[in-house]
């Protein structure tokens, strides 16, 4: 690295300006802020002090003028910030405003002659500084620069617009400079507030969250990834408080008008864009190591770090890094890896580049606290993040229409990463479940959206976080494992790290991946039917995926787009006709036979005639992104081996035999029995997967059924098929008394129990009401971490009131957030409506809940059965509160839209349905938009199928419950 540690002068002067400023800036935000309640939808906020002439501006039809796109003009490229910030952390008693102010100078350079400067401003309030304008402009190398003359804010697009009365020259470097204050709101968004409570005293954190657009909330800058630049950034804070930034800190205490503080300057970062920046100012405490010459830190609320919460983050991320230092062959290009953990925080994670953020769930761990599945998502998030630190910070992609690439990449890898740091877990067979089942539910519809959008396509920040999605994460996660798979991992990272040699600190699109891809196929010689474009185009440029029909009798394989409900109407054309180049690894009888490709609609591939007892299995371990038909004569062959020597099938064929049956009934490609039929050997079968995908399917019978005489049937069939599992695991523990040695057989134990209690198996329901009465009873908690969260909801679905107000108690005084996440999921299977109504209205009280775990409670209540329809109501009587106050951020809105529709099934349902999103037009849906159309496509889908198989769902169900005989 060795750069310099470099302290710049307009740095140093900032730091006093901002505190000279603060006092009158207090006061004029919050006149600022009151005003900006009271306007309406005037987009244009003049701050000019009227000596300036105001450019024309509609407030209805969007004009032509630069600053009403939403899109940076080429004209100025940033090269190095100068950004001094100061969050106060305690609140200002006259406006009741916690904020924040600052001063930045950013040097640009000007591409092409312009008396226009656009830069990202938003919600930031500016001091005056000459002749009354927002900003000044001084030039570099002797010119002297323009005049500003006219100075505004441009609210709709997120400018602060700066005209002057002459030409920026072409390659000359200008500074601008600015002052302004900002409110450190509870909002999760840019410079923000957290706050949590500690030995009884209130405690605040000023951090930040920029990700996709907010960084414009923070400071003035060209907030675009391509926009990359240098940042020096200071921060001002407390004595006694720690401040942390991308770069390596440096403090030293000042006195800014009288006050004792201290100021933290950072090294200068790499070459980076916008939104990978972090500030926080915090009382927390560290743990490190030193991993070959790069310090590695955990940083928590100091209970936590004190309490060794940190420890198992500390002790994987070394090993993670390292992983993909060789995965990458690219050293860690900074000095630092500080990850931190915060009370209050949108998303799971955020990779900015040196200084990782999480919800505290997503960081901490605790052996008394934490199952086996919380551990695993600590693994796999710091793979993810950490996979970003090069793939997304080091090469970024060159706008946000390609986020599918670096989410879809980041979600692949973060499998790799975790398993380098438990081997033992087998966890790379899980992206089978968490993503290609998961994201193929919603790519099977017609509403769905290619990978790739254009980039004219993606303009205003609701766009951009609409693409925070399961198609950019899991369906990018899929597609590119199966790229790497077909290409073979020696391939795949060969062209991986030539890729990201090119574009280090640069920027890149997906065919730049592409064709480095497609130059290690040519150096290894690697033998694919046609180029790493054209096979992943046909993935990348088209919506969905196909249905592979595999018929023994002939060996002719076709495909076809797979639809959800097959009488959809499939509006948007594909240049490729809906057919994808799909390479197809298989097994015959047992043995795995050499992979082919289908290329077109369909082929004749004779090997895969059979005869007798052979069966065929496409699609081995589900590395295609694909599901799979066959002949209704090796459909039953394959039941046979199910039902007679199922390990001969692998465990991930076993999960996708159960997933595809089921989803192809539900397109009407098969009949619903052959998918129920699919589930009959699970009473012989003890694996993980394939009883999680029986139970993710048979969800959506109990969605659809829970209100209905199916019910009662279904319930006896499947207490029968789990009973085996459930007494299984009690012998295995000795009677619940240890913990199943493997990582697999531990989730399982959760579903044999969660099961068996759902399927009123008495003796499951006694065991968990009698552990939670003694928790109730003693005040300590017998129940294992790994089976918390569904003891608690089977014994606060069982219990009342009291039960109830314990849960809550506890759920108050946890002292890890993973506990009170159990909890928080438990309370919403009470049974009893009141409380789940007044549960709901706790929701949006952020005093009971966090305002980052608000949606998701909503969608935990309307997951039970009784909460559902209150849910419903809940959010569509305060939709436009929820969305104005809980943020158009990541993906909460389209978790809230799926959620509390999942089990709408009927006309009336699909009337209100659609009459939500005629009212709220106005409002609108932000990142829950297409959440609203794939609600009304399911909805639709969901009535016919239930007109459809109702019956004989039911018939099937008593014939089995009434004979027990088998072979229906
Ligand atoms: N870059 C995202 C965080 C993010 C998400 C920012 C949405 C803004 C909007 C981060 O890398 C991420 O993907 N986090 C995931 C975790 C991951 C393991 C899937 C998350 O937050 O859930
Ligand atoms: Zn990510």
């Amino acid at each position: 690295m060795g750069k310099g540690f470099f302290i710049s002068k307009a740095v140093g002067i900032a730091a006093i300006i901002v505190g000279a400023g603060a006092l009158a800036t207090i006061i004029a935000l919050s006149v600022v802020y009151s005003q900006e309640k009271a306007k309406n939808n005037d987009n244009v906020l003049p701050t000019d002090g009227g000596t300036t002439s105001k450019p024309p501006v509609t407030t209805t039809a969007p004009s032509n003028e630069p600053w009403d796109k939403y899109r940076l003009p080429k004209s100025l490229v940033p090269d190095h910030y100068n950004v001094t910030l100061w969050p106060r952390l305690k609140q200002n008693l006259t406006t009741g405003l916690f904020i924040f102010t600052g001063q930045s100078t950013v040097e640009f350079v000007c591409a092409e002659e312009t008396d226009l400067i656009l830069i990202h401003s938003n919600k930031l309030n500016y001091t005056k500084r000459e002749n009354n304008h927002l900003a000044s402009l001084t030039s570099l190398g002797g010119v002297k620069a323009p005049s500003i003359k006219s100075s505004w804010l441009q609210q709709v697009t997120q400018y602060l617009v700066l005209q002057l009365d002459g030409k920026l020259m072409k390659d000359h470097r200008y500074h601008l400079h600015t002052d302004f204050t900002g409110e450190l709101a509870d909002d999760l968004g840019g410079f923000y507030r957290s706050e949590y409570m500690e030995d009884g005293v209130k405690k605040v954190v000023a951090t930040t969250q920029m990700q996709p657009t907010d960084a414009r909330k923070a400071f003035p800058c060209f907030d675009e990834p391509a926009m990359k630049a240098i940042f020096h950034i200071t921060l001002i804070h407390d004595l006694g408080t720690v401040a942390l930034s991308n770069g390596e800190e440096k403090g030293y205490n000042v006195n800014i008008e009288g006050h004792d503080v201290q100021k933290t300057v950072f090294q200068p970062t790499e070459k980076m864009s916008t939104y990978l920046l972090a500030f926080i100012v915090s009382d927390f405490s560290f743990i490190n190591n030193t991993i070959d010459g790069v310090l590695i830190r955990i940083f928590a609320r100091t209970p936590a770090i004190a309490a060794g919460q940190g420890d198992y983050a500390l002790n994987k991320t070394g090993p993670i890094l390292k992983f993909f230092e060789k995965y990458y062959n690219s050293s860690y290009p900074l000095p630092k890896s500080d990850q931190i953990a915060l009370p209050d925080f949108n998303a799971g994670a955020m990779e900015n580049w040196g200084l990782i953020t999480y919800r505290e769930t997503a960081l901490l761990y605790d052996e008394t606290f934490s199952s086996n599945s919380n551990k695993q998502r600590i693994a796999t998030i710091i793979a993810h993040e950490l996979a970003h630190m090069w793939f997304g910070n080091l090469v970024t992609l060159r706008w946000w229409n390609d986020l599918w690439l670096n989410e879809g990449f980041a979600s692949y890898v973060e499998y790799l990463g975790a398993h380098e740091a438990e081997p033992e877990w087998n966890v790379k067979d899980l992206i089978v479940l968490s993503d290609v089942h998961r994201v193929f539910a919603v790519d099977a519809l017609a509403s769905s959206h290619p990978l790739s959008s254009k980039e004219e396509d993606i303009q205003k920040p609701a766009q951009i976080s609409e693409l925070f999605d399961a198609i950019s994460y899991s369906k990018g996660a899929s597609v590119l494992r199966m790229l790497s798979d077909f290409l073979t991992e020696k391939v795949f990272t060969m062209g991986l790290r030539t890729y990201l040699a090119e574009f280090a600190f640069g920027n890149a699109g997906y065919t730049d991946l592409w064709s480095h891809l497609q130059m290690a196929v040519d150096a290894t010689g690697t033998d694919i039917p046609e180029t790493v474009s054209n096979i992943m185009n046909t993935w990348v440029l088209q919506m969905g995926f196909p249905v592979v029909t595999v018929n023994t009798s002939t060996g002719i394989i076709s495909q076809k787009h797979f639809l959800l409900d097959p009488d959809s109407e499939v509006t948007t054309p594909s240049i490729y006709n809906y057919e994808w180049i799909v390479p197809i690894k298989w097994m015959k009888t047992e043995t795995i036979q050499h992979p082919k490709w289908l290329k077109n609609e369909s082929v004749t591939i004779d090997e895969m005639k059979v005869s007798g007892s052979d069966w065929v299995l496409a699609n081995i371990n589900v590395v295609g992104y694909y599901r799979v038909n066959y002949d209704q004569g090796n459909w039953e062959r394959l039941l046979g081996v199910l039902s007679t020597n199922h390990v001969a099938i692998p465990v991930i064929n076993r999960a996708q035999l159960v997933d595809d049956a089921f989803n192809l009934a539900r397109a009407k490609i098969i009949s619903t029995v052959l998918a129920l039929r699919t589930t009959k050997y699970l009473n012989k079968e003890r694996e993980y997967m394939p009883w999680e995908s029986a139970v993710g399917n048979l969800d959506f019978f109990y969605l659809m059924f829970d209100r209905s005489e199916v019910y009662g049937p279904m319930q006896d069939y499947l207490r029968n098929q789990v009973t085996p599992l459930f007494t299984h695991y009690k012998s295995l523990t000795d009677n619940w008394k240890n913990v199943p040695v493997g990582h697999m057989d531990q989730y399982n134990q959760v579903n044999a129990i969660s099961l068996a209690c759902r399927t009123g198996l008495r003796e499951c329901q006694n065991l968990t009401n009698q552990w939670f009465n003694q928790w109730m009873e003693t005040k300590l908690n017998p129940i294992h971490p790994n089976l918390r969260s569904t003891v608690y909801c089977n014994a606060i679905a069982a219990g009342g009131a009291k039960e109830w107000e314990f849960a809550w108690s506890q759920f108050k005084n946890a002292s890890i957030a993973i506990e009170a996440d159990k909890l928080r999921y438990a309370l919403a299977c009470t049974k009893q409506p009141w409380l789940l109504n007044r549960y709901l209205e706790y929701t949006l009280d952020p005093n009971m809940i966090r305002k980052q775990d608000a949606t998701s409670t909503i969608v935990y209540i309307a997951n039970n059965v009784i909460g559902q329809s209150l849910a419903w109501d809940f959010v569509r009587a305060r939709w436009s509160y929820i969305f104005t106050q809980y943020g158009g951020g990541s993906f909460s809105f389209s978790n809230l839209v799926n959620g509390v529709t999942e089990r709408f099934s009927t006309e009336y349902e699909l009337q209100q349905l659609k009459q939500f999103k005629e009212d709220n037009a106005e409002v609108g849906f932000g990142s829950g938009t297409l959440a609203v159309d794939q609600s009304i496509e399911r909805t639709i889908a969901n009535i016919k199928w239930i007109a459809e198989n109702k019956q004989n769902v039911l018939d099937w169900f008593k014939c089995i419950s009434n004979s027990w005989d088998w072979e229906y």
